[in-house]
């Protein structure tokens, strides 16, 4: 049994009366943050185009990085010798570090499973690599983020119920031994629960971790590509068997829409690259749905990105010169959408944090899906 990490906190101070939604503060050793929150990615040990600052700005609290990423290069040892991630990256507000185990799975070719861990190449020069529970929280010890993850096995979509369950014994012993290996007391370790669309395992994967006892459960091994109904009823299932008193982290999932449904169904942190990803594509967040800049139709249009965001963006720049910038392959393109996309997300969760403060987090989903899926005009 864990005695938890000392350096950090989870409190529930609101229940929305009418869905499964929490209102929560997480205290780690840099800062305190509301939930339910939204945390952006940054891979490399950047939020892709913005500066630290410029998060500060928006109100972002924790980032997410990979150690996949990191081990792979610079190496975890130029980030050790740095003085760790949040300096390395000169980020002073929360980090947690995803332990490899999606990565390996779905970005290294030639994968070889063991029970000890699994055996890949790199997807950066091909080089032979071996991780295992061990391996993956000394990595995750020297890169020194906040929070930090267990090594799992993500099953793909769609999976034989024989195979999900085999990835579930897997990602259950290794959570034992990353339990076991975890010596650092000012970092949080949270376990991943898999199982795939199996509602049987999703509960014998959650309460084994349960059992063993971890600061904070992440439901791992959702938007692989299976239909939102399977995600949202696998989410739900979780009520039924985490503890209420910790954290629940939606790994990978982050449309505004299921950012909605994850709330509702009990859901306190996500992270998701589609911000930032969508954003250097050039697609932009809008209360009124997804607006593409490149279309000809903004060619002349002088409104702002979103009318209703108030985001530094949104206040300085028309949808016409975005779409020019995007036009004519200019880098500034890509850092101003990603602010906009990162600071609606934010906003969004801030507004999901008063609603349930008020108990008015139905209302306020409704009209918010309502209004989103409507065309962008
Ligand atoms: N990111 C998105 N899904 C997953 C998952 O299932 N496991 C891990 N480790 N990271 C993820
Ligand atoms: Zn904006």
């Amino acid at each position: 049994m864990s005695v938890g990490c000392k350096m950090f906190g989870f409190v529930i101070n609101r229940k929305c009366s009418a869905t499964g939604a929490r209102l929560g503060v997480l205290s780690t050793p840099h800062g305190v943050f509301e939930t339910p929150m939204f945390m952006p990615v940054g891979t490399q040990a950047t939020v892709k185009t913005l500066i630290p600052e410029e998060l500060y700005e928006i109100g972002t609290g924790i980032i997410l990085a990979n150690s996949y990423h990191l081990y792979l290069r610079p190496g975890t040892e130029i980030i050790h010798m740095a003085g760790g991630l949040h300096r390395f990256m000169n980020y002073r507000r929360g980090i947690l570090t995803d332990s490899g185990g999606y990565q390996v799975f779905s970005l290294a070719p030639l994968r070889r499973i063991t029970d000890d861990g699994v055996y890949f190449n790199s997807h950066i020069d091909g080089s032979r690599h071996f991780l295992n529970p061990e391996k993956v929280i000394s990595i995750q010890e020297d890169l020194g983020a906040d929070i930090i993850m267990c090594f799992d096995e993500c099953s793909p979509y769609p999976c034989k119920y024989e195979e999900a369950r085999e990835a579930v014994s897997r990602t259950t012993k290794w959570a034992e031994r990353c339990l076991q290996a975890h010596r650092r007391e000012d970092q949080a370790l949270f376990g991943i629960v898999q199982g795939n669309v199996y509602e049987d395992l999703r509960i014998e994967s959650a309460a084994s971790l349960v059992s063993l006892g971890f600061d904070g459960y992440a439901i791992g091994g959702l938007s692989v590509g299976e239909p939102k109904e399977d995600m949202y009823r696998i989410i739900e299932v979780m009520n039924t068997v985490l503890p209420e008193d910790k954290p629940r982290y939606l790994m990978g999932v982050g449309a505004p829409e299921d950012l909605v449904e994850g709330v509702k169904r009990g859901v306190d942190m996500f992270d998701c690259v589609l911000p930032t990803r969508l954003a250097r594509h050039g697609t932009a967040y809008t209360s009124r749905g997804k607006l593409v800049i490149r279309n000809a139709e903004y060619r002349d249009d002088f409104r702002p990105l979103d009318e209703e965001c108030g985001c530094y963006v949104c206040h300085n720049y028309t949808r016409a010169y975005l779409r020019h910038l995007f036009k004519a392959e200019e880098i500034l393109a890509l850092r101003l959408l990603t602010y906009h996309n990162i600071y609606f997300l934010i906003k969004l969760m801030e507004n999901i944090r008063s609603a349930i403060q008020e108990d008015r987090l139905l209302v306020f989903c409704e009209r918010f899906l309502t209004r989103y899926s409507e065309p962008s005009g």
